[in-house]
């Protein structure tokens, strides 16, 4: 295999990323690819650490540990890790959105994404005031800014409205604008967060669409927890819980990997196969009583894992320790049934099950229809959130 090919196929290499703040490890060595072309969504249960892989990745963080390369399509290759953060959407051309709308409000929409091409105007007035003399190459940089603004703005559907306040906006709409902005500065990788949050279902189809439409020019990046929009427009899955990779690969193979809805339901393992028989995925029940599914999760459930779920975390520079429950992975409680049943009747296996200390709460009747409401876009959402009850609230 031509390894030069192969790596030009991926925009965006992940490989072993840790990032921890004090004794908490939000990331634990962290491996994935993007895809060019391709639309590549990160989920995971509230406080997985889906924005600290962006904030790695867009330099808002300096990782731990790990490395974050960048192939551009002319051939040039970025270690972003590396990057002064500045950097990051000036050459390497990544550009993200927050997970809680940025705007500038008071500006029109036109203004917010002429403001976007801020760099490419300051260059061509040579960084100084020849821009209120009406200087022909700053001339020309504003006439071809304005250009690029009213295509996007035409692509997000909000060509109309370009005159108007940006605080005026419907959210939906503030969303695509953000996502416009982002476009502007021409960047090959989008790393959106949570576009579709707190959006109706039509504003969600506009979003799909639109998100369909990026594609065909750039690479996405995308973290979210609307399952509908997942599973409709995503190309490639990653799934964290607790900062470690517990899934990877299509959208139908992780939507029925039992880690998957295991850290999604937050059940106790015990309780898992109730729940399936609940939401009645006999592929998935049938997993569950044979083991790891080898075809898209890991042969052996640690070589997918980023590592073992330890019972302590170390923190290097303090020797700081900080106690892991085994229980709070539902993921890891999943593989070590599975291992158990596997291995049966060796008595080994069975202790490594029942070694939970910390169990999670018992679920309640009440979270069960949840499950059961699976079938629907927004049923799945909500199925997708209980964790977030569990696990703390949205932020
Ligand atoms: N700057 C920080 N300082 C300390 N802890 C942080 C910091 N940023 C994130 N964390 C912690 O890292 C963990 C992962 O947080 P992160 O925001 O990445 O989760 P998330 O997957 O994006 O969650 P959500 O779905 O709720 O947005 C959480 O425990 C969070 O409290
Ligand atoms: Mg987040």
């Amino acid at each position: 295999m031509n390894v030069q090919a192969s790596q030009s196929d991926f925009i965006l290499q992940v490989e072993h990323l840790s990032m921890k703040f004090g004794g908490l490890v939000a990331i634990g060595d962290l491996s994935f690819q993007a895809r060019r072309g391709e639309i590549t969504a990160l989920i995971g249960p509230n406080g997985a650490g889906k924005t600290t892989v962006f904030n790695c990745i867009t330099g808002f963080y300096k990782p731990t540990e790990g490395m974050i390369t960048l192939n551009k399509r002319d051939g040039s290759t970025y270690l972003l890790e590396r990057l002064p953060n500045h950097e990051i959407p000036a050459r390497a051309n990544v550009a993200r959105t927050f997970q809680n709308i940025r705007l500038f409000s008071g500006m029109t929409l036109l203004e917010n994404l002429l403001v976007a091409q801020h760099n490419k105007l300051m260059k061509a007035s040579g960084y100084t005031f020849l821009g209120l003399f009406g200087f022909p190459s700053y001339r020309q940089a504003s006439a071809e800014s304005i250009e690029l603004a009213r295509h996007w703005l035409e692509k997000a559907d909000l060509v109309d409205r370009a005159d108007d306040p940006a605080g005026d906006l419907p959210y939906g709409a503030q969303r695509r604008l953000e996502i416009a902005r982002a476009m502007c500065t021409g960047p090959e990788l989008l790393c959106l967060d949570e576009p579709a949050a707190g959006l109706n279902p039509r504003e969600s189809a506009a979003l799909n669409e639109l998100l369909m439409d990026i594609k065909n020019s750039t690479s996405i990046l995308l973290i979210e927890h609307d399952m509908s929009v997942v599973m409709q427009i995503s190309d490639h899955v990653v799934v964290l819980e607790y900062g470690r990779k517990i899934s990877d690969g299509n959208p139908q193979s992780v939507r029925t990997d039992p880690r998957v809805i295991a850290a999604y339901l937050g059940v106790d393992d015990e309780e898992v196969e109730t729940v399936l028989t609940e939401v009645g995925d006999e592929d998935v029940i049938e997993q569950l009583d044979t083991g790891p599914d080898s075809a898209h999760g890991p042969g052996n459930s640690a070589s997918m894992m980023a590592g073992p779920v330890s019972d302590t975390v170390e923190h290097a520079d303090e020797g700081e320790r900080v106690t892991v429950s085994k229980g709070a992975s539902k993921a890891a409680q999943v593989d070590a049934r599975a291992a158990s049943v596997a291995s049966k009747p060796a008595p080994a296996a069975k202790p490594a099950a029942k070694s939970s200390t910390a169990k999670a709460p018992k679920r309640t009747a009440a979270k069960a229809p949840a499950a059961k409401a699976d079938s629907t876009s927004k049923g799945k959402q909500a199925a997708a959130k209980p964790a977030s009850g569990k696990r703390g609230g949205r932020k």
